[in-house]
């Protein structure tokens, strides 16, 4: 099986446009390894470099510890299935699964062999002779696999394979996905923009945003400690909430103040941030999760320097959650919309904009008796404060 490695790949189009930079990335033989960033980062430019679509304008790619930068794609024993996986019309879903085998004169019996063996994995059995156009889209989708798997490649490439796909099939070919990438066992590097579909599926998530690694780790590491403002603000949702704040002292005891608002730091804040005491008297951006934000009602001992109070400007009922949207009163980071590439500003710009509006949301249990208007305090996790540095955006270490 295959291990893959990107050691400094850089890609630069024609025109200029460089679409990847100096890309470092170590997928692990057997993984499935999601490769996240908004639309025109780099994604499918990265995997068709490793496909061998395309060449590299300088770095090294190496499947399974050989390397394969100047090999054909026919050398490199990869499958890529593409976002979309244009079957062969006029061919039965059998006949598309075994159409590369037959035509890499693979035995009749074998490849028979194959396409059933395949089809049992992907529970395809039943629609093995009908045509893709009397196919649901997760069944077409699952024989655009079952070509990928029938090829025994080392590496499976896919390219946003389930971007067509309505959201419902999609949450469960999500679960297929991972069921067959485990009974197959086939190293999968596996792009999207969507972060919900990325930290579903991958055991490892590298982060990307405009050619650039932001950051690599498994999901609950990338949401628990972002490395910087983008991946902070590009995972999770609803997305955190991040507030210009100064690190001062009441009484002595460290915090954070923002607008009003009073925020006494928990150790466990300079633990994670031992560099944080270097800020003293500075300005910072501090993150909160709306899951670190919960009604008052159910946490009565809460201390003083652990409440805020908000006025409620807005209230989302979203199955068993109440997304509740308040005005925290000092200026707020601005986030990208879900899929939209520029966040921020770009080369001589800042890593970030602090927008006008002050926009925070709070997501808290269901029973509370809120509704627009209201006046509502709320406890906020400060163990879990996250910080970052209002310059660069890195977080502080
Ligand atoms: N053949 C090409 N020639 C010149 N520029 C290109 C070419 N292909 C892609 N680009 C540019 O390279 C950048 C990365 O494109 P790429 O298709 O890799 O992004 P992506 O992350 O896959 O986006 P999406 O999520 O929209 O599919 C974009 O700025 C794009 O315009
Ligand atoms: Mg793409």
């Amino acid at each position: 099986m295959g291990e893959v490695e990107l050691e400094d790949v850089t890609k630069v189009y024609r025109g200029g446009v460089e679409a990847v930079s100096s890309l470092d990335l170590d997928v692990p033989d057997g993984s499935f390894f999601v490769l996240l960033g908004p639309s025109g980062c780099g994604k499918t430019t990265m995997l068709r470099m490793v496909a061998g679509l395309d060449g590299v304008t300088k770095g090294t790619i190496r499947i399974a510890g050989r390397d394969v930068t100047g090999d054909s794609p026919r050398d490199r024993d990869v499958a890529m299935v593409f976002q979309n996986y244009a079957l062969y019309p006029h061919m039965t879903a059998y006949e598309n699964i075994a159409f590369g085998p037959l035509a890499r004169r693979t035995k009749k019996d074998d490849v028979d062999r194959m396409v059933r063996q395949a089809a049992r994995i992907l529970e395809i059995d039943n629609v093995l002779d009908k045509r893709p156009r009397s196919l649901s889209g997760g069944q077409r989708q699952r024989v655009a696999l079952g070509r990928a798997i029938v090829r025994q490649p080392q590496v499976f490439l896919m390219d946003e394979p389930l971007s067509n796909i309505d959201a419902k099939l999609r949450a469960g070919m999500r679960g297929e996905l991972i069921r067959i990438q485990r009974a197959v066992g086939v190293t999968t590097l596996y792009v999207t923009h969507d972060q919900v579909e990325a930290m579903t599926l991958g055991d490892h998530v590298a982060v990307m945003r405009d050619g650039v690694l932001q950051q690599v780790g498994r999901p609950s590491e990338l949401y628990d400690e972002p490395a910087n403002l983008f991946v902070a603000g590009f995972i999770g949702t609803p997305p955190m909430n991040l507030v210009e704040a100064t690190l001062t002292r009441d009484d002595g005891v460290p915090t954070f103040a923002f607008g009003t608002h009073r925020l006494g730091i928990d150790d466990r804040v300079f633990e994670r941030h031992p560099r944080l005491r270097v800020y003293e008297g500075l300005p910072v951006v501090v993150g909160i999760r709306p899951d670190d934000l919960e009604d008052a009602a159910f946490a009565p001992t809460a201390p003083a320097d652990a409440r805020i109070s908000a006025n409620v400007e807005r209230v989302d009922t979203i199955g068993r959650d109440l997304h509740v949207h308040f005005d925290i009163g000092a200026p707020v980071v601005d986030m990208p919309d879900a899929g939209e590439g520029d966040f921020g500003a770009d080369d001589d710009g800042p890593a970030f904009a602090l927008g006008s509006a002050n926009r925070f949301v709070a997501r808290i249990d269901e029973r509370t008796p809120v509704r627009e208007g209201d006046r509502l305090e709320l406890v906020v996790n400060t163990a879990r404060l996250h910080v970052f540095d209002l310059v660069s955006g890195e977080a502080i270490g």
